[in-house]
């Protein structure tokens, strides 16, 4: 099916209407992902990009802003000078916009129907509104009452987080814009489905008679996902302190790990069937009944002053645009369950935060330990198989396993068999944003959220939120540079579990074996 998608693609054209083209995602993300993609052939010369802020800005300006963004972060460098690189850019246009002002969007309009004649584009509009979510809606309804849906070919609307504050918002937001698009004309965008390994994790799944058989409660022990981050709030404190890692990190991307982790496998390897079986999942998680329920599963922390690779670095109250007096959580950690038949019992911990100790997404499933029987009934220290997705920094999978040590007797050693994907020098791993991007222009909305999900998530999240607002005696604080909280290890070793080592940590008495492409 993508075969053909691509194909329309590159015949039929795109044109990309960016809203805050003067802004931190076009050009960390954004630009860089259309470079590559033009790079790699998956767009051909019928594009154009319209970026619109409402700062003004020069077609040379945007020119220099866009050729900075490519040179900083893309996976493809630029030599100015090349012509190729002119070809490119000349299809990059600006126009200075007030998203409030109605009547501008027919000149936008009219502006879009130029590019679109002088670049052969067949009337295909992709909307970005890398914008604050509050103006969604008036930019929805003035993209309709300025004409720019009456363009020829389709339309699209791809949209970041946050969607919503909480479940009533998220609705309020979403039927404004659905007063205007059609649930399958919006991309949701969660971009750690854009990643390499997170979707990795369905092949992994259904493409192994190793795994899929196992896939269930009768040998897993656990799941434990963790997206840690070294970073602080940096700029982003006024944003961040009204949200805090469960709105930021778990309502979206890490309940998204859980359902790749947990769904069935689809019936057709069709967007609207994945989505469905992820649907499922989001159903079955467990709802938290009180506060004391709350309490005992989920962690929340704060961090204060610590070391990061040797620098002191300030509390969290300290940074800029952060309430000095905050009890915004910057660590998360939970034990979710899902209740149906196949992971009945089975936990999956989460945890994220700001300054712990390593940046790394990595998920770790552990395996049920082999009856001690006659056999290894002396041996009642086995380890217990893992296996790892490792998602970032470096992306691959490893499996952990016992054997015996050569020469020994009953000397049994754990042994890790490393995938690293990232490891080969010639590969270029597109970016997340690179393949969203592309899989919104060519209409494939597999690895975007549909809204059913988004709102089971906050039905989910919001019973946590609401038991943390009243008393938050829970908050608890952690230096910055540790693994949060002790009560995030304290949820495991009541279960007689722990959080295994992640990326570049791992225990020393794991003998390597490596296998990486060729
Ligand atoms: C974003 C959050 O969605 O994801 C940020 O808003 C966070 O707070 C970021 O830093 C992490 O993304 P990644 O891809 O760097 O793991």
């Amino acid at each position: 099916m993508n075969d053909n998608r691509n194909e329309a693609l590159k015949q039929s054209g795109v044109l990309f209407v960016l809203f805050g083209a003067t802004g931190d995602l076009a050009s960390r993300k954004l630009y860089p992902a259309i470079y590559s993609l033009y790079r790699e052939g998956k767009l051909s010369d019928k594009f154009a990009v319209l970026g619109l802020a409402r700062r003004q800005r020069t077609r040379e300006e945007f020119h220099q802003d866009v050729l900075a963004s490519i040179q900083e972060f893309a996976r493809f460098k630029v030599n100015p000078e090349d012509p190729s690189w002119q070809k490119f850019v000349e299809r990059f246009t600006y126009m200075p916009l007030n998203t409030n002002d109605a009547e501008a969007f027919g000149r936008l309009n009219e502006l879009a129907g130029e590019l679109e004649q002088k670049y052969r584009i067949a009337g295909n509009r992709l909307f970005y509104l890398a914008l604050a979510p509050e103006l969604f809606g008036n930019v929805a309804s003035n993209l309709k009452s300025g004409g720019l849906l009456d363009c020829e070919g389709w339309h699209r609307l791809v949209i970041e987080k946050p969607f919503g504050y909480d479940l009533p918002s998220a609705e309020k937001l979403n039927e404004q814009i659905q007063e205007v698009f059609q649930e399958q004309e919006i991309y949701r965008i969660d971009h750690y489905l854009g990643k390499e390994m997170v979707q990795n994790i369905d092949v992994i799944r259904f493409a192994n008679a190793f795994f899929e058989p196992l896939w269930n409660n009768k040998y897993i022990a656990n799941i434990q996902i963790t997206l840690s981050e070294t970073v602080g709030v940096e700029e982003r404190g006024g944003y961040y302190d009204h949200s805090g890692a469960l709105r930021d990190m778990a309502q979206n991307h890490m309940l998204q790990m859980v359902t790749m982790m947990a769904m069935e496998p689809p019936s057709r390897m069709h967007p609207e069937d994945i989505r469905d079986e992820k649907v499922k999942v989001l159903k079955a998680l467990r709802a938290f009944t009180s506060s004391e329920e709350v309490r005992s599963n989920v962690i929340r922390g704060q961090y204060i002053e610590g070391m990061m690779k040797g620098k002191p670095v300030p509390a969290y109250r300290s940074e800029d645009k952060v309430d000095p007096q905050s009890t915004t959580e910057t660590f998360f950690a939970a034990k979710v369950l899902v209740d149906n038949f196949r992971w009945a019992g089975v936990p999956f911990y989460v945890r994220t935060g700001k300054r712990l100790p390593v940046k790394t997404t990595e998920v770790v499933v552990e395996f049920k330990k082999v009856p001690e029987n006659v056999y290894l009934a002396s041996r009642t220290d086995l380890a217990p198989n893992l296996l790892v997705f490792r998602v970032n920094p470096s992306e691959g999978i490893y499996i952990k396993i016992n054997a015996k040590q050569p020469g020994s007797d009953w000397t049994i050693l754990p042994i890790a068999m490393d995938f690293c994907q990232s490891c080969g020098v010639d590969l270029n791993t597109p970016e997340a944003y690179e393949r969203l991007l592309f899989d919104a222009a060519r209409g494939d909305s597999t690895y975007f959220t549909r809204w059913d999900e988004v709102a089971l998530a906050w039905r989910y999240v919001d019973r946590i939120a609401q038991a943390w607002s009243g008393d938050k005696t829970d908050l608890q604080l952690y230096a910055a540079g540790s693994w949060g909280p002790d009560a995030a290890n304290e949820l495991l070793h009541r279960d007689g579990f722990h959080w295994w080592p992640v990326n570049g940590q791992e225990e020393s008495e794991v003998v390597w074996v490596e296998s990486r492409p060729q």
